[in-house]
């Protein structure tokens, strides 16, 4: 019978509720911000001009030439966005087994390079270093006779690609290819070359995600792969572990920020990453993620601004300093409201 003994308050002494009364205190005590600085916006190049194509399994999203970009690049640098990233949709005929398309100096990602650089010398411009765009095969790197992705022979391609980017004034080189010891070999090229203030954001931890079927319909890579896979280079969505290994890695090898793809679903390990090694860390919403949200709120099953404002909230509060989005754009205007 102690419990009657002891004289207690009907009342809960530590009220959590209090801080949560008002949106002045709400707003007080709120660990995690979202600005347009921490959004890097992923396009979608075509050759031509005047030409914008919708990408169907995105909807909103439209894959532009160079023109048209230069202005959708004004316009993200108007809304404070400080990085875009460029993806280039091959013409099949310039698609080969040795993807030398990749390292052309005038090739489309290159000629998209200098354009902006040229029109929007401020806002920062990254490139896609693998070779899934350029390859019959649509993998990321050149195969063997059993179709096996060889690791080195495709580093040295993926050097000379880089370098062509660099060269055409990028920004910041992405390598999202995951082959063995590519940063290394890309650090050492860019500074040989004197290219001494490229960023390399490394994909360190990548997944072999089922979430980027949108994005090989986007490029049209999904054709060229068939029904291959990328699993002998791209990470088991089981581990965990190995992303650690791969991040500690990249970083001794000369990244200067490292990523992990996708996001939501892979924000433990944005966190481990982040406690661990304290560095830039990005993630990718990519564009499975882009088309869920998409899809549901075209539905009127979900309200499109708050669900992809928390998912954003979400990415910074596991740690993440920069989130690649294909709602950058939308992200900066709601914030700005
Ligand atoms: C290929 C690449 C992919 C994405 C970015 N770069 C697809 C893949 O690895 O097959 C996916 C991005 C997305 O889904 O939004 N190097």
């Amino acid at each position: 019978m102690a419990d009657l003994d002891t004289p207690r308050s009907a009342y809960p002494s530590t009220r959590m509720r209090r801080m949560r009364r008002d949106d002045f205190s709400r707003r007080l005590m709120r660990e995690t911000t979202l600005t347009p600085n921490d959004l890097i916006w992923p396009v979608f190049v075509l050759e031509g001009q005047g030409q914008c194509e919708p990408v169907p399994s995105m909807p909103g999203v439209e894959r532009l030439s160079i023109d048209l970009l230069v202005e959708a690049a004004r316009e993200a640098h108007r809304l404070g966005i400080p990085v875009m990233a460029l993806f280039p949709v091959t013409p099949m005929e310039a698609k080969s087994l040795d993807a030398r398309e990749a390292f052309n100096p005038d090739g489309l990602a290159q000629r998209a390079v200098r354009a902006l650089k040229d029109a929007v010398p401020e806002l920062g411009v990254m490139t896609d270093v693998a070779l899934d765009p350029f390859t019959t095969h649509g993998q990321d790197g050149l195969i063997d006779d059993s179709g096996y992705v060889m690791n080195d022979e495709t580093v040295e391609v993926l050097v000379r690609q880089a370098v062509s980017h660099a060269e055409a004034g990028a920004d910041i080189v992405a390598p999202s290819d995951m082959m063995d010891g590519r940063i290394g070999a890309i650090r050492a090229a860019l500074e040989s070359a004197g290219h001494i203030h490229t960023r390399i954001l490394a994909y360190s931890a990548k997944y072999a995600s089922s979430y980027y079927g949108p994005f090989r319909d986007a490029v049209g890579s999904a054709a060229n792969l068939g029904s291959g896979n990328k699993y002998t280079y791209q990470m088991d969505p089981a581990n965990a572990n190995e992303a650690i290994h791969e991040v500690a890695l990249d970083l001794a090898e000369g990244a200067d920020m490292v990523m992990v793809k996708p996001g939501l679903p892979y924000l433990d390990i944005v966190r481990r990453i982040k406690d661990q090694f304290g560095v830039p860390t990005c993630v990718y919403h990519v564009s499975g993620e882009y088309a869920m949200l998409k899809a549901a709120s075209l539905n009127g099953w979900l309200n499109e601004k708050a669900v992809v404002l928390e998912a954003m909230v979400s990415m910074k509060r596991a740690g993440a300093d920069g989130i690649l989005t294909y709602y950058a754009k939308e992200v900066a205007r709601w914030l700005s409201e």
